[in-house]
């Protein structure tokens, strides 16, 4: 008999929020424990009429003040970080689903692993930012990360099928965004509403633009090094522009066993909430009436250097990855309001990664420093 599951859907207002909303509202498994929204709190509140959570939590303090919580969810609305802190490690929840943007969701998500809960982690960049600490934290309190990027979530699965040892390589697809075919020139014109325009997935903003640049796929290659614990060296990216295979695991006797599924995130959001098993859900399925071209091309570093600081924060560990992804995150936002170029979001991510101090063994307060570092630098370069 599949376990019932107290959830504490984190970012619920978000893309992958509102997907987890939905999914765990058709599964018979799920109870929704607390939702939290930052800025929309009026959408946080019509989920809390659909699914009766115990608490809503209010990340953003002055957003809270600001927002008139009708009278019946009034007492049991919490305020701040704190409160999402509380939430993740509470003892009435056994899962987090983690889908804060950026760093704003790595204390809940540190929080939950030292509760030794489960976590179903969409929120790349606290693995990206922490995953050297996090991952032997892990360990040691028993808590269990379950991907929800849909790239690790098909690793995951098709990891099933054999043992961590006997696993050479993975390959991580990517849909090359909306400037798969742009030459570096025309990429340096590009504008917001064309990085905004993804060709095959709906996301929030800042992993939109990630997809754009293709630092997406830079921050999911240093995910998967600590997720799965490999070498840089054993993972490869391959454009996939149809978004159907959602990665690959190539096993030492040359078998390669991929994960396909129309892009749709309620899946991957589904398996890692009820995993370990398999229910019926509301994601899209593939049809089997028409045909399907599946393509698979090695991806241009050239064209695309991101990928290059995502191998080189991989392979360096320690504060790289937490400068690389607070760096790309001001970049991002910068972008988005009209004070940075397209092309300027890698090459300022780039020289913040190469000036940064590096320390190779950070504690927790390190790598928030070097984060608070790595804004400090990207404000420098807005303003030069
Ligand atoms: N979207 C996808 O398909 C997808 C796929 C794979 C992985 N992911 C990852 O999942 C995460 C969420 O992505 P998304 O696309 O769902 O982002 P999104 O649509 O921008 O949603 C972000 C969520 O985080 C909340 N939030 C923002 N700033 C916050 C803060 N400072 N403190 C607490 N909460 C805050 C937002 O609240 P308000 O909206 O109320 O302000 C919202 O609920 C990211 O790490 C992304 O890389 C997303």
């Amino acid at each position: 008999m599949p376990r019932h599951k107290s959830i504490a859907i984190l970012g619920a207002t978000g893309s992958i929020g509102r997907n987890a909303v939905t999914v765990a509202m058709g599964l018979p498994t799920a109870h929704v424990w607390c939702l939290s929204g930052s800025s929309n709190l009026e959408l946080l509140c019509c989920q809390a009429d659909q699914c009766r959570p115990e608490y809503l939590i209010a990340a953003d303090p002055e957003a809270a003040e600001q927002f008139e919580f009708p009278e019946k969810w009034r007492p049991r609305v919490r305020v701040g970080e704190d409160a999402l802190v509380w939430a993740a490690s509470h003892e009435d929840v056994d899962t987090i689903l983690a889908a804060i943007v950026g760093c704003a969701g790595l204390a809940s998500t540190a929080a939950a692993i030292d509760a030794g809960k489960t976590v179903a982690l969409a929120n790349k960049e606290a693995l990206v930012v922490a995953g050297q600490v996090l991952l032997p934290r892990a360990r040691e309190t028993g808590a269990q990360l379950i991907p929800v990027d849909s790239e690790h979530s098909a690793i995951w699965q098709a990891a099933l099928a054999g043992r961590k040892e006997e696993i050479e390589r993975v390959v991580l697809t990517a849909s090359g965004g909306p400037f798969r075919d742009w030459t570096r020139d025309a990429m340096r014109q590009a504008t917001r509403d064309q990085a905004l325009a993804h060709p095959t997935w709906e996301m929030g903003p800042k992993i939109t633009i990630d997809s754009a640049t293709m630092m997406n796929k830079a921050l999911e290659i240093i995910e998967a090094r600590w997720l799965f614990d490999l070498h840089p060296e054993q993972i490869v990216v391959m454009i996939h522009p149809q978004s159907i295979i959602h990665s690959l695991v190539e096993f030492r006797d040359g078998s390669v066993l991929a994960q396909l599924s129309p892009p749709d995130m309620k899946l991957p959001i589904q398996y890692a909430l009820s995993y370990p098993d398999r229910l019926p859900g509301c994601a899209a399925r593939l049809d089997w009436s028409q045909m399907w071209t599946l393509q698979l091309s090695p991806a241009d570093r050239a064209r695309f250097p991101a990928l290059d600081l995502g191998y080189a924060a991989a392979r360096r560990g320690g504060t790289a990855g937490a400068v690389l992804s607070a760096a790309n995150e001001c970049a991002v936002q910068a972008f988005l309001d009209g004070e940075l170029g397209f092309l300027e979001i890698v090459e300022s991510c780039r020289e913040v990664l190469e000036q940064h101090h590096f320390i190779e063994q950070p504690t927790l307060d390190d790598l928030f420093a070097a984060d608070a570092w790595a804004r400090e630098e990207i404000a420098k370069w807005i303003c030069a």
